[in-house]
């Protein structure tokens, strides 16, 4: 199933002392979402920020909100997220072993849903969750941090949800989040990613629009 190329800053590049500059910025650039990495310290090495910071920013742009949880027990904070206002809420199949919970509470929300594994995580767990996602986001790097360098060898994870998707019919995206530059998006746009997370690659550009377009077009050529 076709989806659209969509490109998803993600805030943890930007300068956190400007955010609502950033964020405005980065509207303006041509971003489609905003990707939002929510970092508790337990789940991944990292403490980066919560709903107050994604509550505030709210009001200052159009952008679609696209939250990625990596906090341990994420039923515990999906009230919070809805209510900070998040468009899609994705949790990771790691963090918790009531996944079907969380993503009923998210829809319920009025959430999108979404779910992600780890590299080491194979794609086969995720495929009784399939009917109950929006999005599948398969990482690209260990969670933690921005700026790590892309693995090739999580790819075979997209191929792998790729097929479990086209098998199943459902309308699904698939994002990739990691090290994703305009060097190295058709990667996994060649496995069927449509779906682009990029910290570094846009916020440590001097022009977020140029970077923005060329991740898009790089994607683009490559998507199948
Ligand atoms: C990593 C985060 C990513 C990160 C991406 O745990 O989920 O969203 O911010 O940053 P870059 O594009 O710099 O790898
Ligand atoms: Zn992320």
């Amino acid at each position: 199933m076709n989806q659209p190329i969509k490109i998803a800053p993600s805030l943890l590049a930007a300068d956190f002392s400007e955010l609502r500059r950033e964020v405005r910025a980065i509207e303006d650039a041509g971003a489609d979402w905003l990707h939002l990495d929510v970092m508790d310290g337990h789940f991944v090495p990292n403490i980066s920020f919560g709903a107050p910071i994604i509550a505030a920013l709210r009001p200052h742009t159009r952008l679609f909100f696209d939250v990625h949880l990596m906090i341990e027990d994420p039923i515990r904070y999906i009230a919070d997220f809805v209510r900070a206002g998040a468009d899609s809420i994705t949790i990771h199949y790691e963090s918790c072993e009531n996944q079907l919970e969380v993503l009923s509470a998210i829809r319920e929300g009025g959430c999108r849903t979404a779910i992600s594994i780890k590299p080491a995580t194979p794609a086969f767990v995720l495929e009784p969750l399939l009917p109950f996602v929006d999005m599948v986001l398969i990482m690209s790097v260990e969670p933690g941090f921005g700026g790590q360098s892309f693995m090739l060898e999580t790819m075979q994870n997209v191929e792998a949800v790729s097929r479990m998707i086209r098998d199943s019919g459902l309308p699904i995206e698939i994002q990739v989040d990691g090290g994703i530059t305009a060097e190295n998006a058709d990667i996994p746009a060649s496995c069927g990613a449509n779906n682009f997370v990029a910290g570094s690659a846009v916020f440590r550009a001097n022009d977020y629009s140029a970077a923005i377009a060329a991740i898009r077009d790089r994607a683009a050529a490559a998507y199948r």
